[in-house]
């Protein structure tokens, strides 16, 4: 299909889904603790995109070849799972970590980001796996603008966490996103500097990070979706989808209690934050 350069009216569809889909993170995330199930996140998340946004959650019933429809609206993955984990009855405990994985269709286009969460008392481990993700989310992110590949980013993400001895999911990438879920190019977490598409203003894609705390093999559940390290390690997500600018990069997914980006991106004017209170 090739990459799909947005127009500027497509750009202002895709803030605005972007957006949305950043703020059912917001609205869900009181509700994360001990003792609340995933598919009561999902309920939550469901009726707030759907009555109180007027959007479509994309997961529900996507269905790509070789898959079984998705049954629920949101991807809930906990501790070992890597990503597209189900939301079904069981509760969240203390010390668990889990990623929320939220898509939404507004007037057409998609907005797709992703949080961890935290549940009081997990480990250190737990937290610096959480964290270095993170970090590497944003390293990615601040490689984005005309001119650079899709090398670069794989590759500062990669060196990161193989630094922090934690490894990289292969089978699975970031993604262009507009009228379609998932679009041309794939998005590696990994690779080599100056190799790949280049990039140019007006491309739309996800950058989402799965790292794992111990080897990078993964396997799938019987139930068709969930995907989780084939060692039992713990496995991490970030994702934000970003807008290539005229010198940088436009974060689309941030919202207003969507982590603040690190104080060096802040400070880094070819970064937009847009949505939030604190940064103009
Ligand atoms: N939101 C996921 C992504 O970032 C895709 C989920 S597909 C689903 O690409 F069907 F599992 F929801
Ligand atoms: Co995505
Ligand atoms: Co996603």
């Amino acid at each position: 299909m090739g990459i799909v350069i947005k127009t500027p009216e497509e750009i202002e569809k895709m803030r605005i889904a972007c957006r949305l889909a950043g703020e059912v993170l917001d609205h869900v995330e009181p509700y994360i603790k001990a003792g609340v199930s995933t598919g009561e996140l999902d309920r939550i998340c469901h009726d707030y995109i759907v009555n109180v946004q007027g959007c479509i959650p994309a997961p529900l019933n996507y269905a790509p070849q070789g898959y079984t429809p998705y049954p629920k609206s949101i991807c809930t993955s906990i501790n070992h799972q890597i990503c597209h984990g189900i939301p079904g009855d069981k509760a969240l405990k203390k010390g668990d970590i889990v990623n929320l994985d939220i898509t939404v269709i507004k007037d057409g286009f998609h907005g797709d980001t992703s949080r961890m969460y935290v549940i009081g008392g997990a480990s250190i481990q737990a937290k610096r796996l959480c964290q270095i993700t993170w970090e590497c989310l944003w390293l990615g992110i601040a490689q984005v603008r005309p001119g650079a590949t899709f090398g670069d980013i794989g590759h500062v993400i990669q060196k990161y966490a193989e630094e922090a001895g934690f490894s990289i999911v292969r089978e699975f990438c970031g993604h262009g996103i507009g009228r379609d879920f998932h679009e041309d190019p794939q998005v590696m977490h990994y690779g080599t500097p100056g190799t790949g598409e280049v990039l140019q203003e007006g491309m739309i894609f996800t950058i989402e990070p799965m790292i794992n705390a111990g080897k990078a093999a993964i396997s799938g559940l019987p139930d068709g979706w969930t995907i989780v390290t084939k060692d039992r390690s713990l496995s991490a997500q970030w994702e934000h989808t970003l807008l290539v600018t005229a010198d940088g990069v436009e974060v689309l997914t941030y919202s207003g209690k969507a982590p603040r980006a690190p104080d060096w991106a802040v400070k880094q004017s070819n970064i937009v934050l847009p949505n939030h209170p604190s940064i103009g």
